[in-house]
């Protein structure tokens, strides 16, 4: 049954970072919510933008964008959407929330370089 979900409640439900679980569906798009800490990988989604809000703490997105890199700082409450196809890096300190909006199926590590860290998993998010 479609029922109100709690994000606060939803999000006490489990502990792994980077693991994003699905919280609702909107047409084509899932609607994530995943707890953040340390470093995430470099990484790009080649078919969509990638949309985060940030629930609680401080999010940070390193950019490499026309062969120069940036860093946007996102504090509670504010909006990013990354652009299809740039390569970016999310870090976070501990405590942190956020909210994704993306079409089901995408995969969170996208393409990497390399061998993913030992601290994450390839996910195309599970169900709360
Ligand atoms: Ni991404």
């Amino acid at each position: 049954m479609n029922t109100p979900i709690a994000l606060a409640q939803a999000l006490s439900t489990f502990d792994a970072f980077w693991s994003p679980r699905i919280v609702g569906h909107v047409n084509d798009y899932d609607v994530r919510v995943a707890k953040v800490a340390g470093e995430y990988v470099w990484h790009s989604h080649p078919d969509t933008d990638e949309f985060f809000l940030v629930l609680d703490g401080r999010l940070e997105i390193a950019l490499r964008e026309d062969g120069r890199e940036r860093t946007v700082v996102l504090e509670t409450g504010s909006v990013f959407v990354v652009p299809r196809g740039t390569e970016h890096k999310p870090s976070a300190v501990p405590g942190a929330s956020i909210l994704l909006f993306e079409p089901t199926g995408t995969e969170n590590t996208g393409t990497h370089e390399g061998e993913l860290p030992g601290h994450l998993t390839t996910s195309a998010g599970v169900p709360l």
